[in-house]
């Protein structure tokens, strides 16, 4: 099979033409969609019949090993009964509209934050699936930012000198910037880990700056020092020109590497419509 890829954006992502990734399994096809990730960054795929057991099923097919040791696990069980299977929506249990002062509510809108998935735990999270069910008529977008392209437009001298910084991430950090609050037997699970601060994707030697709300501070810098640097780099690698911003329709699979883009919600009238999503993310280990 050959797929078309239609770029949806000067510098990354695109659309993946004719494939159904509920039953798809032929290896050429798959490796296909692997060389457009490495290229791409991001994919979209519109139409999908997914459901919650086939989403997972092409996860591991596609990337191998599942993430599940997700911030949200660290506060309680999810309404799946599968970590590995994140819910990003705005219902309860019960499918009703979670309250203006859900703990969860807080904890998710987090995720208008730049960030990259599971940054917080080694091995990090490699590639996201975002899989939208339900979406609200307006509003809810997601963005991305090419971190390579932001990795490219640093001046050369800067590139040295941030080549071997390393900045711990962890996702009880970039929570308690919104002054969400956690017990200490929540950021005792939630403390965190050291991360480069760039990246080098092993299949097209490009280097990607590696940044999330979740980098917290940079290894043996000054806290302030360090806070600054990471801030004037997340607003360079933020700028419109590397940002595309993806409209969801129910169906949607959204594939991104998490180690070399960031991406971020954006609002919508969550107290009056249904937004419901289902995130299946792999790690950045060897696959099998
Ligand atoms: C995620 C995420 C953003 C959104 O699923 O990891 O950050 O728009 N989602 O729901
Ligand atoms: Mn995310």
């Amino acid at each position: 099979m050959t797929l078309s890829f239609r770029p949806l954006h000067p510098l990354f992502a695109a659309e993946v033409g004719a494939v159904d990734l509920a039953t798809v399994v032929a290896p050429d096809t798959l490796d296909e969609i692997r060389a457009g990730m490495h290229r791409y960054g991001v994919l979209v795929f519109r139409a999908q019949t997914l459901d919650d057991h086939t989403q997972l099923a092409f996860a591991e097919r596609f990337d191998g090993c599942l993430h599940a040791k997700t911030g949200a696990a660290a506060l309680g069980a999810n309404r799946f009964g599968n970590e590995a299977l994140v819910d990003i929506s705005n219902v309860d249990e019960r499918g009703d509209l979670l309250m203006a002062d859900d703990r969860r509510r807080h904890y998710g809108l987090a995720n208008r934050l730049w960030h990259t998935d599971a940054s917080f735990v080694e091995p990090p999270g490699r590639y996201s699936m975002l899989s939208a069910r339900i979406v609200p008529p307006v509003g809810g977008d997601t963005e991305f930012a090419d971190m390579r392209a932001a990795w490219d437009a640093l001046a050369p001298d800067m590139q040295s000198r941030l080549l071997p910084l390393q900045a711990h991430h962890s996702i009880a950090y970039s929570r308690q910037t919104l002054g969400f609050e956690f017990s200490a037997e929540e950021a005792e699970r939630l403390r965190g880990v050291i991360q480069p601060l760039v990246r080098v994707n092993a299949v097209t030697g490009r280097r990607s700056l590696y940044l999330a709300s979740h980098a917290s501070r940079i290894v043996d810098w000054p806290l302030p020092e360090g806070r600054l640097l990471l801030r004037e780099l997340m607003e360079h690698a933020t700028q419109p020109a590397f940002v595309y911003r993806h409209q969801w329709r129910a169906g949607d699979l959204v594939i991104w590497d998490n180690l070399a883009t960031m991406h971020r919600a954006t609002p919508f009238a969550d107290g009056e419509y249904r937004r419901e999503l289902r995130r299946v993310t792999t790690l950045d280990v060897p696959r099998v």
